[in-house]
């Protein structure tokens, strides 16, 4: 049986919203949009949500409403999409790439030696990041948080949603995620009025109000049929982390060898991606690969091994190691339990 790495979800009820939505409403700042700002914050728990256009816009005008520019500079692990550094670059401010640890792939704090203006830990494959550490060192150097949650919706770190614990929680709505928009979209998440007051305006060309513009800004709002149809896969957010949660248990059980990425002791993983590290790697992906069955490797480059950070010459031991260890399995929710046997069955062939 073929079993693709990823499987796109269309269902009538997000077409049915997205056509009302087309026949109801102005495509741009219609009604879903401020619905789905409103949902979205609930759920996370946070006063304030601000839609736009991606997870990297959600991430940069995140920095810029921190007045994060040239001259700052802005810690970020080296196991994360491109992304997670380059929002820093497009401010003119400097990335400080840190490595992470070997166990679950998430920033060790540990490596930081340098001051900072801002930081942005990344909750990895859905899987918290330990942010205790994170807080202190944000508050010995007395400087911001952005979470970059673009993998975790939904996500809890010691009984709170990640997003919500932070200044600014930054989430993508990009197809693959664990709940998407049809398409690219974004969320920044927030308890602070200044600063979604901000995230509002430079969303927005720096809109100050309807004929006065204040701030420099972009064009990166998120288009009302993406939000309508967001607003149906919120609704169905839960119940999807929860089957990848009963995918999880079944590999648990099923692979011959403990391989899986440990879930945060204090959190709640919505395992975005579920992955194995295993120094047969490799072997594990030609298998399964001869078996008809897709998997992927997050990620297979560390940030700072890509060509536009090899000027800052880093060499980081534990994520280059990391690198080469893991392997990504199939997650998405309409797997089958019988799915998740085979795949793992074709693991065991490898590792046992
Ligand atoms: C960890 C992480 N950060 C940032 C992003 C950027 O999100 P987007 O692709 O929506 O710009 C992604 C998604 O691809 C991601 O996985």
């Amino acid at each position: 049986m073929k079993i693709p790495f990823f499987v796109q979800e269309f269902t009538d009820e997000m077409e049915n919203a997205a056509i009302d939505s087309l026949r109801n409403e102005s495509f741009v700042g219609g009604e879903s949009v401020v619905k789905f700002e409103e949902e979205f914050a609930r759920y996370t728990g946070t006063k304030y949500a601000v839609s736009v256009s991606s997870g990297n816009s959600a991430l940069q005008i995140s920095l810029m409403s921190l007045r994060i520019s040239e001259n700052s500079k802005v810690i970020t692990p080296t196991n994360s999409f491109i992304a997670s550094a380059n929002c820093i670059r497009m401010t003119n401010a400097k990335p400080i790439l840190t490595d992470i640890k070997l166990t679950d792939g998430s920033i060790d704090i540990s490596n930081v030696k340098d001051k900072a203006d801002a930081i942005i830990p990344v909750h990895i494959y859905g899987n918290p990041c330990d942010f205790d550490s994170v807080k202190a060192l944000a508050e010995q150097q007395k400087i911001p948080i952005v979470e970059d949650a673009c993998q975790a919706h939904g996500a809890m770190y010691k009984g709170k949603k990640v997003g919500s614990i932070s200044d600014v929680g930054c989430f993508s709505f990009y197809p693959t995620k664990n709940m998407t928009v049809g398409g690219d979209g974004g969320m920044a998440t927030t308890n602070n009025e200044e600063i979604e007051k901000k995230i509002r305006s430079i969303r927005d060309n720096g809109r100050k109000s309807k004929n006065e513009f204040d701030k420099l800004g972009f064009t990166m709002r998120l288009n009302t049929i993406n939000a309508a149809i967001g607003r149906v896969q919120l609704k169905h957010l839960d119940e999807k982390n929860s089957r990848r949660r009963e995918i999880t248990e079944i590999y648990k059980k099923t692979l011959l060898q403990d391989c899986l990425l440990p879930e945060n002791v204090d959190g709640k993983s919505v395992f975005h991606q579920i992955v194995i590290k295993h120094e047969k790697r490799d072997d594990i992906r030609q298998e399964l690969s001869k078996n008809d069955i897709g998997s992927a490797i997050y990620y297979e480059k560390p940030i700072h091994m890509q060509e536009i950070y090899h000027e800052y010459g880093l060499t980081l031991p534990n994520s280059e190691k990391f690198s080469k260890e893991i392997i990504s399995l199939p997650s998405y929710p309409s797997l089958t339990n019988e799915q998740v046997k085979v795949i793992a069955e074709c693991v065991n062939k490898v590792i046992n």
